[in-house]
């Protein structure tokens, strides 16, 4: 791990319908030039999720509700060096422009960062994910993001994707070395989304929700499978468990075939 790390932050309400904004397809393209841009030195995550919330702005000190959330929060893993401003420039002009907070942060090392890094508390969720690729995320993956969690019934449900950056040295390595799906090897981000279910957001404890939830998985699917469209490949730990694809999702289907003959030896 390097000495010292950098961390990006900044929150972005979607939706605020007080102030008649709407910053979804703006800052969805805000974060594509990044994943184009941004060098292996960053990794981290961009989060998006359809919640409602509201904050007080600063200004007027008028609570703004709003739909949506996109939090952007990214670590450099190497000392400052002052090109960071530069190295994020599609996030930071937008920001300035729009007059969004954001910050940069030094961190002494890798503990300094994760010791206030919290997982959320346990929700249960209904996952699928895909490993996004260059070139496939743009105008029909905005569309299609938008469709699924800002549109119709989807509005009414909760849904929250995680954008995990790989970074580093995950482009490089052979592909015949290991039998890992060949996405890994150009994803310009992994991307889980989720499905709340049932009453997992009412604060019942976990073990007295209802376990009856196929109908918002069975609407989920149309999702899963869809996303699909903008990535190639799945990371196994957060896979979507009823993937009629699986084959190729996991392996690819050289790597499939070959493992398969391997296990019948
Ligand atoms: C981080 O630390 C460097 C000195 O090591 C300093 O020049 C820079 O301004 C700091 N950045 C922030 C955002 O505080
Ligand atoms: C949760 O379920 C247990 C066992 O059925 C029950 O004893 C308990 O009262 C329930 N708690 C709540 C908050 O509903």
């Amino acid at each position: 791990m390097p000495s010292q790390m950098v961390v990006f932050s900044m929150l972005v309400a979607i939706e605020m319908n007080v102030l008649g904004l709407n910053f979804f397809e703006e800052v969805l393209e805000v974060v594509e030039q990044l994943l184009e841009k941004m060098p292996p030195t960053w990794g981290g995550y961009w989060l998006l999720n359809n919640f409602p919330g509201s904050f007080e702005d600063p200004g007027s000190k008028i609570m703004i509700n709003y739909k949506g959330l996109l939090t952007f929060l990214f670590n450099k893993f190497a000392p400052w060096d002052g090109s960071e401003y530069k190295e994020l420039e599609p996030a930071v002009n937008w920001a300035r422009s729009k007059q969004v907070p954001f910050t940069f942060t030094n961190k002494t090392d890798f503990w300094d960062y994760e010791k206030d890094v919290n997982d959320p508390p346990i929700v249960r969720t209904y996952l699928a994910g895909t490993l996004l690729q260059p070139g496939r995320v743009g105008k029909e993956f905005r569309a299609f993001m938008r469709e699924q969690l800002f549109v119709g019934v989807a509005r009414d449900l909760w849904i929250g994707c995680t954008g995990i950056l790989l970074g580093g040295k995950t482009t490089e390595g052979s592909l015949e070395s290991t039998p890992l799906h060949p996405g890994y090897r150009s994803t310009v981000t992994s991307l889980s989304c989720g499905i709340a279910l049932a009453d997992a957001e009412s604060g019942a404890p976990l073990l007295n929700q209802t376990t009856g939830n196929n109908e918002l998985i069975e609407y989920f699917q149309t999702f899963a499978k869809g996303k699909r469209n903008f990535g190639s490949g799945m990371y196994l730990n957060e896979p979507w468990k009823d993937d009629p694809y699986w084959k190729e999702d996991f392996w690819g289907t050289e790597n499939y075939e070959r493992l398969l003959l391997i296990k019948r030896l």
